[in-house]
């Protein structure tokens, strides 16, 4: 049996848009049943943008996380990306590479469940696209993974988030502690928050291998209770790893069993599942 810790403090709550629904159930706070990790951010779909450069590294990825007791990977290669060579819109083609990552990963005997998805680059012509459905959304949910260019301008995010939650769509912010402005004015989580958007972590910051700024910002995320979900954000084998091992450890203990579950198992499974995420402050 594990220690529960006690943080967070107050009951976590189960949020749809900005309204508190519910209290996460006793079932879900203590269940020790199984570790199942999900990972909703992740550049495995090999030959599609600067992630994993051949099948067999997205193989060896997909080993690499499912030996870490991850069991779904939301393969989001970037989309959208100005001068990329590959769009990443949703097509047959993309579709079909999708469907070829699933096959190989089954037949080569890896227990991992593979779910489409993108990170999508914020430009003006965000809206349009998502309004075309040319945008591949999380799992086939109602979450589309976005991002934005690290010396972003605050004003241009504010508004590209209250867009896109506008039509209907919950944003997921990929890593914002990456990002120049939250940075400087971290108190602009706390206002993203508020609204509903979901703020996705990256491992790689949170263990100090995406530089010092991403780290001390994603520790005051964490502390804050503002984060929702923590992702892979991995691109190879090598430096930026699939996978949670250490991860999932470093979590507990900084910052608590609970919290480190809803991070990386519930929050992660709500979002496959297109259901309301939880919040944790
Ligand atoms: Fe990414």
């Amino acid at each position: 049996m594990r220690i529960m810790r006690g943080f967070p403090r107050k009951a976590p709550w189960v949020m749809q848009g900005r309204e508190a629904v519910g209290f996460l159930t006793a079932p879900e706070q203590t269940s020790l049943v199984g570790v199942m990790m999900l990972d909703i951010h992740c550049h495995i779909l090999p030959n599609s943008d600067d992630g994993a450069d051949s099948m067999e590294t997205a193989l060896l990825m997909a080993r690499m996380a499912a030996d870490s007791g991850v069991t779904t990977i939301i393969a989001t290669p970037h989309s959208n990306l100005p001068r990329a060579k590959e769009k990443n819109f949703r097509d047959a083609p993309l579709a079909m590479r999708f469907v070829e990552l699933i096959q190989r990963v089954r037949d080569a005997g890896i227990p991992l469940e593979i779910q489409p998805g993108a990170e999508v680059m914020c430009m003006p012509n965000t809206v349009e696209l998502l309004r075309k459905k040319q945008l591949v959304t999380l799992a086939r949910t109602d979450y589309l993974l976005v991002e934005f260019f690290f010396d972003e301008r605050l004003e241009y995010m504010d508004d590209m988030l209250d867009a896109i939650a506008a039509e209907g769509i919950h944003p997921v912010v990929a890593h914002p502690e990456r990002y120049e402005a939250v940075q400087q004015a971290p108190g602009l989580i706390g206002q993203w928050f508020a609204k509903g958007y979901i703020i996705q972590l990256n491992k790689g910051s949170i263990l100090g291998r995406l530089g010092r700024s991403a780290q001390k910002a994603a520790a005051g995320i964490l502390s804050r209770g503002l984060a929702h979900v923590v992702a892979s954000d991995a691109h190879d084998t090598l430096a930026r790893t699939p996978g949670f091992s250490g991860l999932q450890q470093y979590l507990e203990d900084n910052y608590g069993f609970d919290y480190a579950r809803v991070l990386l198992e519930l929050n992660p499974e709500r979002i496959c599942r297109n259901q309301p995420i939880i919040r944790a402050d």
